[in-house]
């Protein structure tokens, strides 16, 4: 992955500074305990994609922490806005905003007094450019040995600073030589990729798990985009025992849009391979996705970073 030029910038609690220079004290519960929640998206001609979705999935994630976060939507848009423009972008530029909320800084202790102030860390840079291989040809994935935090002990829908589970799980399939890692559930079942979504077409079907993972909005995006469009894509459970009858596999997030995957490691060792660049559906998923981004461009214009 490599990055364009735009100076990275970062803004904590509304100080804006390169991202080099920015700090956060070390008795914050972000650094502490992982005890934060965020969300990433990304702009396309200055407009944030699905802006609105992403603050409701952070409030719902922080909802799940029992965190209420004390700035609200309207500040934090515009301190993002303010961050972008402190990069030099221009809305040609397509920029990557992390923003993360932490429940404060407060004494060592798990228990969070009352009264902490949560604070944001707001980070900006160019998006990132993805090795053209893992389109062209593709990604190459491995199921690690770790399994993905069930829903009822760390939920994969708390999009929260603890990515431990998911740093093992791609780690682990590092190991392997794969690029990515593909999470199974302890029962087995499929759950999703280290930081995207992931999709297989089983007996010519188009499917994705619908529980055990992040409920990403890239994911929720070619759904709507299929219904609209008439293609037969559906959430269901994928066991692993189903992967070797698999025809074709995609990953989906904010970042890498929809990006094939042409090899995938099972846990026995066993291969299975998909078309190189992604096979008639997976490019079907891209122009639905792509169509899906410029309708929403079209009608959020007036979102634009760069209009006051
Ligand atoms: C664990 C996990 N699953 C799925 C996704 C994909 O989500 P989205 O499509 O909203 O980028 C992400 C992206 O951040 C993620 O971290």
């Amino acid at each position: 992955m490599s990055e364009t030029t735009l100076p990275t910038m970062t803004n904590i609690d509304g100080n804006i500074m390169p991202t080099s220079e920015a700090s956060i004290p070390v008795l914050d519960r972000g650094f502490l305990y992982g005890d934060s929640v965020y969300e990433v998206f990304r702009t396309y001609r200055g407009i944030p994609l699905f802006m609105e979705a992403h603050f409701e999935r952070l409030e719902n994630s922080a909802q799940l922490v029992h965190m209420t976060i004390s700035q609200s939507r309207e500040e934090l848009t515009q301190e993002i806005k303010r961050t972008v423009r402190a990069t030099g972008a221009s809305a040609e530029d397509n920029v990557y905003v992390r923003y993360q909320i932490t429940r404060g800084e407060g004494p060592i202790d798990l228990h969070p007094p009352k009264e902490l102030q949560t604070r944001y860390v707001i980070i900006v840079k160019s998006v990132p450019i993805w090795n053209p291989k893992h389109y062209s040809i593709g990604m190459t994935m491995a199921i690690p040995q770790v399994k993905r935090n069930p829903v009822n002990a760390l939920d994969p829908n708390i999009k929260g600073g603890n990515y431990l589970n998911n740093v093992i799980a791609i780690m682990q399939a590092r190991q392997r030589g794969a690029d990515e890692s593909l999470i199974l559930n302890s029962e087995g079942y499929v759950t999703e990729a280290s930081n995207s979504n992931v999709w297989f077409v089983i007996n010519d079907e188009i499917v994705t798990p619908g529980t055990g993972n992040l409920r990403g909005l890239t994911k929720a995006a070619v759904l709507d985009g299929c219904v609209e469009q008439g293609v037969n894509a559906y959430e269901r459970s994928i066991h692993v025992d189903e992967l070797e009858s698999a025809t074709e596999c995609f990953v989906t997030s904010a970042t890498r849009e929809v990006m094939p995957v042409y090899c995938l490691e099972l846990d026995d060792g066993k291969i299975v391979d998909f078309p190189r660049g992604g096979g008639d559906q997976t490019r079907k998923i891209q122009r639905i996705y792509r169509d899906a981004i410029e309708n929403y461009l079209d009608t959020h214009a007036s979102n634009s970073f760069f209009i006051d």
